[in-house]
């Protein structure tokens, strides 16, 4: 299951990856918002991350107008590791490096087919492990505040 968020900024992308997902057969949770009206982007992202974190729903989708705030809200919830990604390395690498559990793009940054494409890169790669595990549970760490860098 998959859960999705975003504000109005990003609403063109949802729309477009929603369609997605629907030709795909793959299970969403949508927790809007559901128009192109201003809305507030932290309502959003913190449904979502506290959907993924509670383990409701496996990976998030977030989008606002540029990726960032929706991106800076969804990272304050502990256990969330939210990525802005722009490009289709950056979707395939967070996966991969830094095991993102929320791929956050912007409707004012890239395309919907962009949007689309990235979506299905961040869906379909999955988490390295190895040296990699090691420094995202230094980032947790850092987190959890019993980071030491000396360990
Ligand atoms: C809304 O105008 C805009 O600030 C929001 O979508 C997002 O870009 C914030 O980071």
């Amino acid at each position: 299951m998959i859960a999705l968020g975003c504000d109005h900024g990003g609403y063109n992308l949802m729309v477009a990856i929603k369609q997605y997902l629907d030709e795909h057969g793959i299970a969403y949770k949508d927790f809007g918002t559901d128009s192109a009206e201003s809305v507030d982007y932290p309502v959003y992202a913190y449904r979502v991350a506290k959907a993924v974190t509670s383990g409701e729903c496996a990976l998030g989708i977030l989008c606002c107008g540029t990726g960032i705030g929706i991106a800076m809200a969804a990272n304050k919830v502990k256990g969330v590791r939210a990525a802005v990604v722009n490009d289709a390395f950056g979707a395939e690498m967070t996966r991969r490096h830094n095991h993102a559990n929320i791929l956050c793009m912007g409707g004012r940054v890239i395309s919907e087919e962009d949007a689309v494409r990235f979506t299905d890169i961040f869906l379909n790669t999955p988490e390295e492990g190895g040296r990699h595990d090691k420094r995202v549970a230094m980032v947790t760490a850092i987190e959890d505040g019993t980071f030491d860098e000396n360990a």
